[in-house]
């Protein structure tokens, strides 16, 4: 089943009455209205028809998850039925969102139980390629497949169904036997170096598909990466690609990277544009390997000539930091493999000898492994914010920041990210100082934390709050 806007209750027709709702509803005064997303472990094939049946853990049924998709400015209302054996909970990465439908157990939420719902209602205040995914035990719960495509569309239609196509990508770590590998999961070796690694990229949980395309006309590709850990590299230049938008973010007039490849990490977006010529077929390629991998393949159907385009995707308004008034709060990353890994405080004691093994924390914020009692820092909304974080790890790492999109400031030995973007999720890489910047216009309690999950885990991840 597809999650339409038939089954959504739009921002205007009967939202208003639900703005005084308490945000919990109990599933007995839960309106007809929310969909249902059913986590729940199924056997599929990873390998194509036939193939041997993975043990996966997916939402109805489906890999990728299905796609949801309403209109900026409607509601979202979506009652997840968790019929797991763990408990659960749902994540709306990189919406703007109601605290308390952020999804983090034991911080904006209790996990969902087997057996149990909960019923997920926000206004998904700006247009652009977001995705949802389970947000308890994430290393093992979305290497099992628990994400799916979110897509805000814009108030004016700007591209048409045929035109807009969303690629979710996924690196899976495929076993001798051809199925998921699960025994590998939570290996101390992944957590340590660069988290989970797979040997089998798929888009939208197919192996190298194929996609026609007609000449002449223009396409928005939206590509999200859903993997674990990698890092895909990518350059859209090889197929005369624009960027039109960034971790759901418009940037305005599409431009052309003017380097290559592009990166991107474990959870970021990016939206491309083409205007395919005639005859002119092309593949995606991962660059990563230093030999170009095509995991998906366009070709180019009919005649019609290349006229060039004027699409492009209006922004979202977004409060510009007040970078002169801003309260800086400085963050060192340490731990991992390959280095001296200092002093970590995990629940308030000091780690040594076998603790690191015995707890899987072998990573820190600021001497702080995994979720303190005390924030990060707390601010006052409104409050234009940088956080300086100081990679002093042998890793690159993917930072996300729940709740908000920020810009990068500042980046050592490197410029700012081109055209300076809006953005949710970033990668710093090993021995880099990087600066963003964010007014926290959204109150609550938030996440901030490295996106490969692994390392999530094994203690990266913090939270700052505001009041
Ligand atoms: Cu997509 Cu806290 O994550
Ligand atoms: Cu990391």
């Amino acid at each position: 089943m597809s999650i339409n806007r038939r089954n959504i209750l739009k921002y205007g027709a009967a939202g208003a009455a639900f703005l005084a709702a308490p945000f919990s509803l109990k599933v007995s005064q839960a309106s007809p209205d929310f969909f249902s997303i059913t986590a729940a472990p199924i056997k599929k094939s990873l390998m194509g028809a036939g193939g041997p049946l993975s043990d996966l853990w997916l939402y109805d049924g489906q890999t990728p998850g299905p796609e949801i998709r309403i209109k900026q400015g409607e509601y979202v209302m979506a009652r997840l039925v968790n019929e797991l054996e763990e408990p659960t909970t749902i994540h709306w990465h990189g919406i703007r969102i109601d605290n308390a439908m952020d999804g983090v157990p034991g911080l904006t939420q209790q996990a969902v139980m087997p057996g149990e719902t909960f019923d997920y209602y926000f206004l998904a205040p700006d247009a652009g390629t977001y995705y949802y995914h389970s947000h308890n035990k994430t290393w093992s719960q979305v290497a099992r497949g628990l994400y799916g495509p979110l897509i805000i569309e814009e108030k004016d239609e700007i591209f048409d169904k045929d035109h807009d196509l969303t690629l979710i990508i996924d690196d899976w770590r495929i076993g001798q036997d051809g199925k998921l590998d699960l025994a590998s999961l939570g290996s101390m070796m992944d957590w340590s170096h660069g988290g989970r690694l797979g040997n089998l990229l798929t888009v939208n949980s197919q192996n190298q598909p194929s996609f026609k395309l007609n000449a002449g006309e223009d396409y928005r590709l939206r590509l999200i990466n859903a993997a674990n850990s990698r890092i895909l590299e990518i350059d859209p230049s090889r197929f005369d690609a624009k960027i039109l938008a960034y971790d759901g973010q418009s940037i305005g007039e599409p431009k052309k990277l003017s380097y290559s490849p592009l990166l991107l990490g474990p959870a970021q977006r990016v939206d491309l544009l083409i205007t395919p010529k005639a005859g002119g077929d092309f593949s995606l390629e991962e660059l990563s390997s230093g030999q170009a991998y095509a995991f998906a393949n366009f070709e180019i159907v009919g005649e019609k000539s290349v006229t060039p385009s004027l699409k492009q995707l209006p922004l979202n308004s977004i409060p510009e930091p007040d970078i002169k008034n801003a309260k800086i709060f400085p963050l060192k990353m340490s731990g991992g493999a390959m280095r001296r890994v200092g002093d970590i405080y995990y629940q308030g004691k000091k780690l040594q000898g076998d603790d690191f093994r015995n707890t899987g924390q072998v990573w820190a914020f600021n001497g702080v492994a995994n979720l303190p009692e005390k924030p990060f820092f707390t601010v006052k909304q409104g409050e234009t914010v940088i956080i300086e974080t100081i990679n002093d790890t042998n890793f690159i790492h993917a930072m996300h920041v729940h709740g908000h999109h920020f810009r990068v400031i500042d980046r050592s030995g490197s410029d700012i990210d081109e055209g300076n973007p809006w953005r949710d999720t970033f990668l710093i890489g090993s021995e880099q100082t990087v600066k963003i910047a964010f007014v926290a216009d959204n109150k609550g309690k938030w996440l901030y934390h490295c996106h490969m999950l692994e390392h999530a885990a094994a203690g990266m991840i913090t939270w700052f709050e505001v009041v």
